[in-house]
């Protein structure tokens, strides 16, 4: 069982690893970081900051490499969002450890760690605190549970969760548990003395195994509630409806912003046009003539959605155009794609460029 005391979070730091390339998530991340890859119309990392937030953390450190200017450009610093953002930029990936000793300088006390572009969780961040200081631990990582462990890195505790034990992406009939690390850490300053620096270094396989190699006590804080690893387009198609669905709810988004059908601003609706719930579209659509749209669906901004075309299931991205008389169900559109009239097109992810199964 973990440890359960009133601890509060706020005030703590946070690293949010943001510098990875995403190569799962493509086509949607041709051109895009994965950060800013839209959910309900918002970053990813906009969701991962109200996260934060809303536990009073306010201080965080961006640990980049992959097309960092996006980033940048995006959230500045981070007043907007309400936050204090410290840009870490490395010039070569630096692996998820040797990004955050880039960003050693702004670290002196128990800080948190994230996966800030594809895990998205509701896991209580003053009980993890609570857990990490009650066991007075060197490290601790948020376990998440599993059906099938195989695709993960499985952590093994012992009866007082004290990491035994990884294991990389283990075969079903070897994993001894379904308990797998969630991308979210508390780490104290001090483990970052065992990180080389400017080299390429991994937490799960470089500094975990290190810290118990020599002896220091690594935690495992066990959450059965949702988690998410948005990391290929099937899972942040499921990440999408999960939130349109009230599956799970992000801090960022409004309560009647998923409760039925949510309109932005400037929209041109024809009043022929059928819009089933849950549907949210973005500032200055169009939607012609007998338009039939049945939800969950999400389309971003600037889109024209032309007569008769029927959408089921469908995450829009901007400035999309849907030609006549065409037909979308469970498909991802990237940003700037036209489809053509009369097209009959099924889980896919489809971008100005190419068209991919969504199963991938
Ligand atoms: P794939 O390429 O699809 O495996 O995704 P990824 O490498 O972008 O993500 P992965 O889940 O493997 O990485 C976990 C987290 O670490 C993500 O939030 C990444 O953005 C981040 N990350 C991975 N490598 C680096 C790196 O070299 N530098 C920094 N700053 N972040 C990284």
């Amino acid at each position: 069982m973990n440890e359960k005391k009133s601890v509060d979070a706020r005030g703590m730091k946070a690293v949010i690893l943001v510098g990875g390339p995403g190569m799962r998530l493509r086509p949607l991340t041709d051109n895009k970081p994965k950060s800013i890859v839209p959910v309900l119309n918002r970053p990813i990392l906009e969701h991962t900051l109200a996260y934060l937030k809303h536990f009073g953390i306010v201080d965080v450190i961006l640990a980049m490499s992959y097309l960092p200017d996006v980033i940048r450009e995006y959230f500045g610093d981070g007043e907007r969002c309400g936050m204090r953002l410290t840009y870490c930029l490395e010039k070569e990936p630096l692996g998820t450890a040797g990004a955050i000793k880039n960003s050693e300088t702004y670290l002196d006390s128990s800080f948190l760690v994230l996966n800030g572009d594809n895990v998205f969780t509701d896991m209580n961040l003053h009980d993890l605190l609570a857990f990490h200081l009650a066991k007075k631990a060197k490290a601790t990582i948020a376990l998440t549970w599993v059906d099938n462990p195989s695709a993960f890195g499985v952590v093994e505790t012992d009866a007082e969760q004290r990491v035994k034990r990884f294991i990389e992406k283990p075969p079903l009939s070897e994993a001894k548990t379904n308990w797998i690390n969630a991308g979210c850490y508390i780490l104290e300053p001090e483990v970052l003395g065992e990180i080389p620096q400017g080299q390429h270094y991994m937490l799960e396989k470089g500094l975990f195994p290190r810290l118990l190699d020599i002896g220091k006590k690594v935690y495992g804080y066990t959450y059965k509630g949702y988690w998410l690893d948005m990391g290929t387009p099937q899972k942040y198609f499921n990440f999408n409806m999960d939130l349109l669905l009230l599956k799970t709810k992000s801090p960022l988004i409004a309560a009647e912003e998923t409760n039925g059908v949510y309109y932005s601003k400037d929209i041109d609706i024809h009043p022929t046009a059928k819009i089933l719930a849950p549907v949210l579209i973005d500032d200055g659509c169009k939607i012609g003539k007998d338009v039939h749209i049945k939800g969950p669906a999400v389309i971003g901004k600037g889109c024209v959605i032309n007569n008769n075309v029927s959408l089921e299931q469908v995450i829009i991205w901007d400035k999309v155009n849907i030609g006549q008389h065409s037909r979308l169900n469970r498909c991802i559109v990237s940003d700037d794609t036209t489809i053509a009239e009369n097209q009959d097109i099924r889980n896919s992810v489809i971008t100005p460029s190419r068209t991919v199964p969504l199963s991938l």
